[in-house]
């Protein structure tokens, strides 16, 4: 509080105060005086301060461990519960299921797409939708369905990727490298004559490449299979006019399979 008394007023005022006895000011806060003790006050030691155990942050490589797990799988049913088992992969969250494979296992031809979309994550199984309708026809063209039982007249499906990506983006990097192990087993177990790549994420995982454009029509080798690029049937629909180039494509699939 702001005194009302000049510094002479205040000091006649205490000289005074002094004279009657006072010993000590006043304080504006009371100051309970048997709480006082004439000792010093002992310092409390310091709380234990409650140690947080050191958070063990551990890395670890997705690409390895998909290819310890793939390792391990000695057939299709094998490496198909080896991938729904797969923990690394973030499309795994926003999925609704494991899109892992159609058609025949004992096809000679394998088919690889980029990754399921809204109806394959659905259906739980690859190219159902619209784009899926279009490769059913393309392949009937030559004569394959993914229904066929023979060796000879069947294609194998499946894609780079065994999770819907959200909003239907493309697979990252990162996603395509730690699943290719899986790709790769597939392969090796399925043991195709021919893989067709449908479209850049395709070429990217088996070829090391984008580029479709340029890659399509050309047979190539990706994981010890020869490959045939071709546009994506996804990208068919939206280009009809591309459709002439993947059929050359298809009839150099039926050629080299005959
Ligand atoms: N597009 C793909 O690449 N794969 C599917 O399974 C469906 C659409």
């Amino acid at each position: 509080m702001e005194s009302q008394l000049d510094w002479h007023q205040a000091k006649a005022l205490l000289e005074w105060q002094i004279e009657l006895g006072a010993t000590e000011a006043t304080l504006d806060v009371p100051v309970n005086r048997f709480e006082l003790t004439d000792k010093a006050p002992v310092k409390e030691p310091a709380k234990a301060q409650k140690q947080t155990p050191a958070l063990r942050v551990e890395k670890v490589d997705p690409v390895a461990v998909a290819e310890l797990a793939t390792a391990g799988a000695q057939d299709l049913a094998g490496l198909k519960q080896a991938m729904a088992q797969f923990e690394h992969c973030q499309l795994k969250r926003g999925a609704r299921q494991l899109v892992f494979a159609d058609g025949n296992p004992d096809a000679k031809i394998m088919i690889v797409g980029e990754g399921p979309g809204r109806d394959e994550d659905l259906e739980g199984r690859p190219f159902v939708g619209r784009a899926g309708h279009l490769l059913d026809r393309m392949f009937a063209a030559i004569g394959l369905s993914r229904t066929a039982d023979d060796a000879g007249g069947s294609i194998y499906i499946t894609n780079v990727v065994p999770w819907r990506p959200p909003q239907n983006r493309d697979p990252s990097p990162i996603e395509i490298d730690m699943m290719l192990p899986f790709l790769r087993r597939h392969i090796a177990l399925a043991k195709p004559e021919i893989i067709v790549a449908m479209g850049n994420i395709s070429c990217q995982a088996l070829l090391g490449k984008r580029g479709v454009t340029k890659l399509r029509g050309q047979w190539a080798t990706g994981c010890g299979v020869d490959v045939m690029p071709m546009f994506h049937p996804a990208y068919l629909l939206r280009n009809p006019l591309a459709k002439r180039e993947a059929w050359q494509d298809l009839q150099a699939v039926q050629k080299r399979i005959r």
